[in-house]
């Protein structure tokens, strides 16, 4: 993420009434010197491209938690990523080999009418790895909720069959 875009968040955090802190770092490199009760991860495991990067997005999330904090995070499709439909988004291996932990993902954005709007890559990575790492790291108490897909379309929103998941740990 670049700074011009950390200041665009910024200032429309402000315009719209809320004061938060935006700091431009790699997670890995994180080190705020307090604790906190939650820490929260929306979709960003995932771009971690090997199994040793996602212990350290784990463990700067283990470091920034007061004892008993909990982290909060969603995981992008940790049941089967690979999505042929171009509705809002397609998922397909980068390299054509068979799907494994690790393996590179490119994810395809389309908007409402089917236009190509964007891609980037990620990297697959299932509940038993994110579980070990987290256990290795000092998680002791692991939860997986998992998200209730939508019953019905809106003008806005197609029916999506979708199996990200909420990796709920407690430190
Ligand atoms: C899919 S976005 C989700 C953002 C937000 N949590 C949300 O739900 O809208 C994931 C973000 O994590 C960032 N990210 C992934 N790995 C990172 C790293 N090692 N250091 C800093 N940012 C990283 C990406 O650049 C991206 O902006």
């Amino acid at each position: 993420m670049s700074q011009k875009q950390i200041d665009i968040a910024r200032s429309k955090s402000l315009a719209n009434g809320f004061n938060i802190d935006f700091i431009k770092s790699d997670i890995k490199d994180l080190d705020l010197k307090q604790k906190f009760d939650v820490v929260t991860a929306g979709f960003v495991f995932s771009y971690a491209p090997i199994c040793t990067e996602l212990k350290d997005y784990l463990r700067v999330a283990y470091n920034h938690l007061k004892t008993d904090g909990r982290l909060f995070s969603v995981v992008c499709n940790p049941l089967n990523p690979l999505r042929e439909s171009g509705v809002l988004y397609r998922v397909s291996l980068a390299d054509g080999s068979p799907l494994k932990n690790g393996s590179k993902l490119c994810c395809e954005f389309f908007d409402r009418d089917g236009k190509f709007l964007c891609y980037d890559y990620k990297f697959f990575w299932d509940r038993t790895s994110i579980e070990d790492s987290a256990i290795k790291t000092g998680f002791n108490r692991l939860f997986w909720i998992d998200i209730k897909n939508r019953e019905t379309s809106t003008d806005d929103v197609p029916k999506l069959k979708s199996t990200n998941a909420i990796f709920y740990a407690r430190k």
